[in-house]
């Protein structure tokens, strides 16, 4: 006898493919202090400042958390510049993209996604019965927004934007970025994830939390798990107009955000000097990385994240292996566009320089 079935569209989802654990790596290669450069977090590790919250409250944890998460949305709304009102907190921005989902996809209602992007887009949509539909990448691997203008015909729901976007690094430019919102059309959602935002160097950068108050169809989607090293709590952020906003509120787990995870978000975003030493730490590792490349003759993508892709050849993948087997763990990318590249997350200085020697030997 049949057992119960899942809704026919899950099928065809694609499993997330996760950056390798130091621990696989341990196991597997016998390497007792692998370095991961693999899942774009922290080098430096969580915030002080959050550590200390925890400590504070944990003997609290009997409690259920605020369901409203004032604290948290208090201190992003500080942070962010930006009415507490028109933020809405989540388990992590994986959190916010399912309820967006859930709140305005009906089955078989199209979502724009570009070719190369964050592959959480595709699962939470296709969960709720999309039709994804990708949008061609230009000729240098950044998202066209002459495609995405014309897939627009196609009436779609939703367009999701990573700005800037993994695992390119790359980032719509302020007027791209304005024109794209201009030809959006109104009865069209457009998320624009911010989650790396806070490394972006270039001057033509404009966070789109800028431009909130003029789409009522916008929302903004932040996270902790990056500049706020808070990947393993879960923290993350929407931000939209209160009319979008309520039907988000309207399907939220009521304890969604759990207690450690408010008390140490808040605290993480009042750590002014954590996150200039993260912002410090991320750049030095960039241009270490761009001058390593550069002397070894390796074409990169320059990035406006926390890290870089770099180009190896046909085999990348192997390279990959290799790396690992030295106990470097960096990210292989399944997109058949990026299968001659690696992604490597910039770390501590002493563990940049032993992925550049392990490169070297492997190479
Ligand atoms: C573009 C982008 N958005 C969102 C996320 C996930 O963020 P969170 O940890 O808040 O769910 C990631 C994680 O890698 C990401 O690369």
């Amino acid at each position: 006898m049949k057992g119960p079935q899942p809704t026919p569209w899950l099928q065809e989802i694609p499993l997330y493919s996760p950056g390798i654990s130091k621990q696989t790596i341990r196991d597997m290669h016998g390497v007792a202090q692998p370095i991961k450069l693999a899942s774009n977090e922290n080098a430096l590790g969580p915030s002080p400042e959050a550590l200390k919250a925890i400590s504070n409250f944990k003997e609290e944890l009997h409690l259920y958390p605020d369901p409203h998460s004032s604290l948290l949305r208090n201190a992003a709304a500080h942070f962010f510049t930006c009415s507490p009102d028109r933020i809405i907190a989540g388990n992590g921005s994986d959190e916010i993209f399912d309820l967006i989902c859930r709140a305005f996809i009906q089955p078989n209602d199209k979502v724009l996604i570009p070719e190369i992007t964050f592959s959480y887009y595709r699962i939470a949509s296709m969960a709720c019965g999309a039709q994804v539909l990708f949008t061609k990448m230009s000729q240098d691997q950044a998202i066209d927004t002459k495609s995405i203008e014309q897939a627009f015909a196609l009436d779609a729901k939703i367009v999701f934007i990573a700005n800037p976007n993994n695992p390119t690094g790359k980032y719509l430019k302020r007027d791209e970025l304005l024109h794209l919102l201009e030809i959006t059309p109104k009865q069209t959602l457009i998320v624009i994830d911010e989650a790396y935002a806070s490394f972006a160097r270039a001057d033509d950068f404009l966070s789109a939390l800028d431009l909130l108050e003029e789409y009522q169809n916008l929302i903004v989607a932040k996270t902790l798990s990056k500049s706020h090293g808070l990947a393993g709590l879960r923290v993350g952020f929407g931000m939209a107009q209160e009319q979008l906003l309520e039907s988000l509120l309207r399907i939220k787990p009521p304890f969604n955000v759990n207690m450690l995870a408010e008390k140490a978000g808040a605290a993480a975003l009042s750590d002014t000097p954590f996150l200039t030493r993260t912002l410090e730490t991320t750049w030095e590792g960039l241009d270490y990385f761009y001058t390593q490349f550069d002397r070894l003759g390796l074409e990169y993508v320059p990035s406006q994240t926390n890290f870089v892709l770099l180009r190896i050849g046909r085999n990348a993948r192997d390279v990959y292996q290799e790396l690992l087997r030295r106990g470097i763990i960096t990210r292989y990318m399944n997109a058949p566009e990026l299968k001659d590249y690696i992604r490597i997350t910039t770390g501590l200085p002493h563990e940049n320089q032993a992925f550049i020697t392990a490169l070297e030997d492997v190479l």
